[in-house]
Parts: structure tokens; C-alpha cells; sequence
């Protein structure tokens, strides 16, 4: 797929499903994430792969957040929304790793991640993937960063869920003359 096409027609999935990508598209599509621009070649990007059983390591950190943060919320709407975690076959956290001193700020990292979740995305559509873009309150969380294996000092900039597309989003349609500014 031509790369024009590929971003005029990309489209968050509104509901994903098995099956996840396959080892060769899953590898093709974190592969996609590393050759984003990244300033001072820092390579901040950190992925973990969470399928089947191991995306109750999610599941499990996110209902533990919820009841820890909002102590009122009963367990089992704690469980329910770590279920979220379930919602498509494969996760990939995509997080920066900005600990390291370097003269490139912290942001210049972080936007050079989400550079890369978005190579991830239009690799994943252009592969035939369907893909949604998420980060929420989990992705914040020291402990649930820990959990997953992470630093608590990475910055998570997406749950970036991958799957069959069950039922599809709709591609952009702003008008480009909206965003331009005269100086
Ligand atoms: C950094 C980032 C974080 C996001 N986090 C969420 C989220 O937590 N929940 C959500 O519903 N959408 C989230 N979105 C937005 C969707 O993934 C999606 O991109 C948006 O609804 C526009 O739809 P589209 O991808 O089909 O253009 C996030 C997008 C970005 C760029």
C-alpha cells in the first residue's frame, strides 16, 4: 500500500478480535516503530508484547490502580475495567525511556515515541491489522508501569491494541483549510 494511501485511509478499529497479528506481522510492525525520527539517534522507544495469558499482567495492575487510586470503587468494577486490558488479542505498550541525561529534552523523546506509534499504526493498517491508539489513567501509573516490566520513569504514549478489525472505525475527513494560520 502506497504510504499516502495508507494515512489518507487509516482509521482507528471500533472493536477488535482474534486473530492477533502473526509473529512475522507483529515484528514488521515494531520494526516500523524504530525507524521513526528521533533526535540525537536515542532510540527512546521500548515496546512490551502482551498476548494471551500475559495481558492479565494488565488486567491485574490496572483493577489494583483503580482500587488503590479510587478506594470507594468496588472490586469488581475494579476487575471489569482491568478487563479492558482483554479487548484485543495483542497489546503493545509503547513507552519512552527519558531517564537517560542527554542534552535532547525529555518531550523530543516522548514526541519521537509517538512518531514511532504512528509508523506502528501505518504499518499495522497497511498490513491488513487493525489497530487502536489508547492511554488513559494506567498509563500513568508508577506501579503499573513496574508491573509490566517497565521503569517508572518511562513514559507510556500508547496501549496500542492490535487485532482482527471487528467493526470499523470511520478514516478523517477535516478539512485541511480549518488548521492553516496566516501569519
Ligand atoms: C496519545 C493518544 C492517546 C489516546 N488515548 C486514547 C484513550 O485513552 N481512549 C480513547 O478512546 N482514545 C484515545 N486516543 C484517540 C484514539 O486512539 C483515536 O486516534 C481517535 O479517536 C481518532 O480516531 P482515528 O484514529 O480513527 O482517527 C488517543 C490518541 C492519542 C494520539
Amino acid at each position: 500500500m502506497n504510504v499516502l494511501t495508507a494515512i489518507k485511509t487509516r482509521a482507528s478499529a471500533a472493536a477488535l478480535g482474534e486473530p492477533g497479528p502473526t509473529p512475522e506481522q507483529l515484528e514488521a510492525i515494531l520494526g516500523a516503530g524504530i525507524c521513526a525520527p528521533d533526535h540525537g539517534r536515542l532510540s527512546p522507544w521500548r515496546f512490551v508484547v502482551l498476548t494471551g495469558a500475559d495481558r492479565k499482567i494488565l488486567a491485574d495492575a490496572w483493577a489494583e490502580m483503580r482500587l488503590r487510586v479510587s478506594p470507594e470503587t468496588s472490586k469488581a468494577d475494579a476487575e471489569k475495567e482491568g478487563q479492558k486490558a482483554m479487548r484485543a488479542p495483542t497489546i503493545v505498550v509503547v513507552a519512552a525511556r527519558v531517564n537517560v541525561p542527554h542534552k535532547v529534552p525529555a518531550i523530543e523523546r516522548v514526541v519521537a515515541v509517538g512518531a514511532a506509534v504512528q509508523n506502528m499504526f501505518l504499518a499495522a493498517h497497511a498490513l491488513g491489522v487493525g489497530a487502536m491508539w489508547k492511554t488513559g489513567e494506567a498509563a500513568y501509573d508508577d506501579k503499573v508501569k513496574v508491573a509490566l516490566g517497565l521503569a517508572a520513569t518511562d513514559q507510556i504514549v500508547a496501549f496500542l491494541y492490535l487485532g482482527t478489525t471487528l467493526s470499523k472505525g470511520k478514516p478523517r475527513e477535516d478539512k485541511l483549510s480549518d488548521y492553516i494560520i496566516k501569519a
